[in-house]
């Protein structure tokens, strides 16, 4: 199938320095509040992508659950293929890719355990098939049927019958505590605005503009 027709031209008012907010982290909730209140579902979806030496690279989709100075939260199997890539390299990459706005958010950065007292206060928030979903699946490994996935989740219903579901060892976050953020706003005849953010040794942030 030849796609090479398929494309737009990306109109939209275009993204000026000046307009920029000196924390990059503050210009990431202006833009993310404009992606939810633009009807983008699934605006919290990020691809995220991590790498190793022995397997390469590999990239999946994950939510966002949390951000703040600190950096960028989200919460996995910490047995998957993406934990064991992330313990042997702590160096991976984000995208947004909020497309209907002509726009995409870039962010590479350091990805660190967070607590498990946190952990276990997002996951004590989660709908109670979520909790005992996490005590079923052990992300990333081959299963022989989807019938051996609901029998584990019967048991695990079973056991966890009365009261709270306990948080997974296995279960947690992660924050990305970013190095680099790229905002990038679509203009016409792919004259794309491309901003990032760096960050110094004295903690502030340099804002330069990269050729489309
Ligand atoms: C919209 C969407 C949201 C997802 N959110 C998560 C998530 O927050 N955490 C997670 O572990 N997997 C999430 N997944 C599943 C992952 O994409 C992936 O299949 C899983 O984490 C296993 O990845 P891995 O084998 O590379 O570790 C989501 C998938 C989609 C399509």
């Amino acid at each position: 199938m030849d796609i090479s027709d398929y494309r737009r031209e990306y109109m939209s008012l275009g993204l000026h320095r000046e307009a920029l907010l000196e924390d990059p982290f503050k210009q990431f909730e202006s833009w993310f509040q404009q992606a939810s209140e633009a009807g983008i579902q699934d605006a919290n979806a990020f691809s995220l992508a991590t790498n190793d030496a022995e397997t390469g690279p590999s990239i999946r989709t994950v939510l966002l659950k949390l951000f703040d100075q600190n950096g960028f939260v989200f919460f996995t199997n910490y047995n998957s293929k993406k934990s064991l890539q992330i313990n042997k390299s702590h160096q991976v990459a984000m995208l947004f890719p909020w497309l209907t706005l002509n726009r995409q958010v870039k962010i590479e950065g350091h990805c660190e355990k967070i607590s498990t007292a946190a952990s276990l206060k997002y996951f004590a928030t989660r709908p109670r098939g979520s909790q005992l979903g996490a005590w079923c699946s052990d992300q990333s490994e081959v299963i022989e049927s989807r019938s051996f996935l609901e029998q584990k989740y019967r048991e695990a219903a079973e056991k966890f019958k009365s009261g709270s579901v306990p948080l997974p060892s296995s279960w947690g976050g992660y924050r990305i505590v970013p190095r680099c953020i790229e905002f990038w706003q679509g203009q016409e005849n792919r004259l794309h605005d491309r901003f990032q953010y760096t960050k110094q040794s004295d903690d502030t942030w340099s804002i330069e503009r990269l050729a489309p």
